[in-house]
């Protein structure tokens, strides 16, 4: 069974078809890359599959499951294992790095203590090179910082699943070295990378599929 199957999906948002029949099927461990030109849909299907955004018809299917008809507890563990990394980072703006860290922690491990919480947050600020301090709010960081806690923040609860909405804009090339080394350790361990990017450099050194949308309807 694919991780993903996307059946007949339609998106729609003020009278205006964003997304138009699109089937798909994402197999576990596999990078797929969604490009192509800037309004064509790219974001929105992305959010789509990650049930960020709810279709108006048709359906995504994790491992067989309804996204929209899943239970709390399915939801709340289909949330644990995909994790998005916004295109404007999406940190909390008015929480410093540390609570930033700690709230997907808390909520998807309540038994972990304090200090089992801070001993994750040092150690995911280590993998994605950030050493300034945890008290920083997210306008105290360059774009860059920020992007690199955007990921820290989608990899604490060691997900299965990336989605990435154009994470190496904005990255300059210490950034770009450690996510792309990140991303291939991610990928080497059977994960899924789902991304959205208009960087060939980026496309080609994450090998995979590459799909191109263009006005809401999928092409190889
Ligand atoms: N929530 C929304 N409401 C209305 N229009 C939207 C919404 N989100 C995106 N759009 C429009 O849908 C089209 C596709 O947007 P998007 O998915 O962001 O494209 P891309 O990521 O490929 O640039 C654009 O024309 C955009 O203006
Ligand atoms: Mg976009």
């Amino acid at each position: 069974m694919a991780l993903f199957t996307l059946e007949n999906l339609y998106f729609k948002s003020r009278n205006q078809e964003i997304i138009r029949g699109v089937n798909l099927e994402i197999e576990k461990g596999s990078v797929v890359g969604l490009t192509g030109k800037s309004g064509g849909g790219k974001s929105t299907l992305l959010k789509l599959i990650a049930g960020i955004l709810v279709p108006s018809s048709g359906k995504v299917l994790y491992e067989g499951v309804d996204i929209q008809s899943m239970n709390n507890i399915k939801n709340k563990e289909f949330r644990r294992k995909c994790a998005f990394v916004f295109q404007d980072s999406a940190l909390w703006a008015n929480q410093d790095i540390q609570q930033n860290l700690n709230l997907p922690l808390q909520t998807h491990n309540p038994d972990m203590t304090y200090s089992q919480r801070l001993e994750r947050i040092h150690e995911i600020c280590s993998i994605v090179k950030y050493d300034r301090s945890l008290q920083l709010r997210p306008a105290d960081l360059s774009m860059g910082e920020q992007k690199r806690i955007a990921f820290a923040r989608a990899l604490i609860n060691n997900p299965e699943v990336l989605f990435l909405d154009e994470c190496t804009e904005s990255l300059d090339r210490k950034g770009v070295e450690v996510i792309m080394s990140l991303l291939n350790s991610f990928v080497n361990e059977g994960k899924t990378v789902i991304y959205v990017s208009h960087s060939s450099v980026f496309i080609t050194s994450l090998a995979g599929k590459v799909l191109v949308i263009e006005e809401g309807q999928l092409s190889e």
